[in-house]
């Protein structure tokens, strides 16, 4: 790439809404094939604001978030709502498996081998000391991939939904492991074009991956995998480029420029650190761009779900706020203490690969479809998916031992599904006033038209309720707050 080359394409970018990579020819003082002009200045397509499809038309292109009509919604959630590896993600990490231990894997030694390593990690994983010996990351992909590809998509749709995703993002994802993060992105990227043809909506996006990882072996398959999927997965509308990790701990890696979107999944319960000064890692890997949304992800098990609220009120402290799920209904944050809250959406369909693994004794140990996990999303502007504020007629959850035994209206976000059975239903309650835990019991004979919203409101979503009677747990050290018949339930997100 000569300097000449470069400072005409980004004079024609600035200049023109849109030129044939050709025409450069007019300007050059030797003529360039387009193809070879494509080749050269596709690293820069990115910096330049530049969108040049595949007949080297180029265009100008404008950073808007990207449409999230109805219809586009709608398509998305009906893709959601039956989880599953997509064929050609499910092949291509089968296919690895196979190229790295053999094609009758999950027969004999092999197989006996892999199983045991997937006990061994579960425990490693939930005492918060994972490693990754070679093996190790094959049981990764077998065992912990699938879940972690699906769960984040639904992440992603929440950021499309609140227009945080954009047409142009630089996307970091922080402790890439083999590269979930980053090909569960392209995998909804890529569909969510398909939506927007289908519905004749024209959009181009240009996107760029960054990533940053520890160890050698996971780099090893995130660049195996990434480089074999967009080979085969190129969009006439999509310019995605997705460079080599950064071999360092994420403490001490730079900071990317100007990132829009930083993802940590499933790394901050790796950190020595304690939860409070795992901020500091965040915090630093954020402090290179302007207004990033930054999204941590974790494990639903307690220790680690608590972790993360930890870890996350400290950000609070050094100036981040809480896009989802929680919203501080009455103004003031919370203290993020004694706080275990994740989001579930259910089983996904057991990937070929691990129904192999799985084979006929205690299979149930090998299968891991459970998509709950424990999340946030912050910005640094105020940026919230639920304005809603509580006002006056409302009691605060933190003043509700003066009300015990008594009846009152209250506000709150519903932080997490059915704790309890099909007969008494429990869900876990907060307004962000106190860290006392909250729970609305609802007992099905009681359930009816007035009080059913509670049990439909999603994973963060405000509801008010008028006349609920409070009780002490004392055993718990929680609030009950009981839903009866003539209790009024009203979504109001
Ligand atoms: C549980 S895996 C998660 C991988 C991927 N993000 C996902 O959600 O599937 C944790 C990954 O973070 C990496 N990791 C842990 N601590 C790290 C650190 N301090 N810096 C960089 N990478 C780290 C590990 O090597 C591993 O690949």
């Amino acid at each position: 790439m000569t300097p000449e080359l470069l400072s005409l394409a980004r004079y024609l970018a600035s200049s023109r809404a849109r030129f044939n990579l050709s025409e450069m020819n007019r300007y050059l003082s030797r003529e360039y094939k387009e193809k070879e002009l494509y080749e050269s200045l596709k690293p820069h397509f990115f910096d330049l604001d530049l969108f040049c499809d595949v007949h080297y038309k180029c265009t100008k292109l404008v950073n808007t978030p990207l449409p999230a009509d109805e219809q586009v919604i709608r398509e998305l959630e009906e893709m959601l709502k039956a989880p599953h590896l997509p064929p050609a993600i499910e092949n291509l990490v089968g296919s690895y498996i196979e190229r790295s231990c053999g094609k009758n894997w999950h027969t004999g030694e092999t197989a006996r081998l892999l199983r045991e390593n997937i006990v061994k990690q579960k425990e490693e994983y939930w005492s918060g000391s994972s490693k990754y010996p070679k093996l190790r990351v094959i049981t990764y992909l077998l065992y912990h991939f699938p879940v972690y590809f699906c769960q984040f998509q639904n992440l992603l749709l929440d950021l499309l939904k609140g227009g945080l995703l954009t047409t142009k993002m630089s996307i970091v994802d922080a402790g890439s492991g083999p590269g979930t993060i980053t090909l569960s992105t392209l995998d909804f990227f890529n569909r969510l074009l398909e939506i927007y043809s289908r519905n004749k909506i024209d959009v181009k996006i240009n996107l760029r991956i960054d990533s940053i990882e520890k160890v050698q072996e996971n780099i090893d398959i995130y660049n195996e995998l990434t480089s074999l999927y967009l080979s085969q997965h190129s969009h006439a509308k999509a310019a995605i480029t997705v460079n080599q990790p950064v071999h360092a701990p994420v403490e001490k890696a730079e900071p990317p420029l100007d990132a829009d979107l930083i993802i940590f999944s499933n790394v901050l319960a790796e950190m020595s650190a304690p939860p409070a000064q795992r901020a500091a890692a965040v915090e630093r890997l954020a402090s290179e761009s302007r207004n990033p949304t930054v999204l941590l992800v974790e494990p639903a098990d307690l220790v680690n779900s608590k972790a993360l609220r930890v870890t996350q009120n400290a950000l609070i402290k050094n100036g981040f706020t809480v896009y989802s799920p929680c919203t501080f209904l009455w103004g003031a944050v919370c203290t993020g203490g004694d706080c275990w809250s994740f989001r579930e959406e259910g089983n996904i369909r057991v990937p070929e690969f691990m129904r192999k693994m799985s084979g006929t004794e205690e299979a149930y140990r090998y299968l891991n479809t459970d998509m709950k996990f424990t999340y946030v999303i912050l910005r640094r502007d105020g940026a919230v998916e639920h304005k809603y504020r509580a006002g006056g007629k409302f009691a605060r959850l933190s003043h509700l031992k003066k009300h015990v035994k008594k009846r009152i209206n209250v506000v709150v976000s519903v932080m997490s599904g059915n704790l309890g059975d099909d007969e008494d239903l429990v869900f876990k309650i907060c307004d962000g006033t106190t860290s006392i835990p909250c729970y609305a019991v609802l007992h099905s004979y009681h359930m009816n038209e007035n009080n059913r919203a509670l049990t439909e409101a999603g994973y963060g979503d405000i509801v008010e309720i008028f006349g609920a009677l409070i009780r002490e747990n004392r055993e718990f050290s929680s609030y009950n707050l009981l839903i009866s018949r003539s209790t009024i339930v009203i979504p109001v997100t």
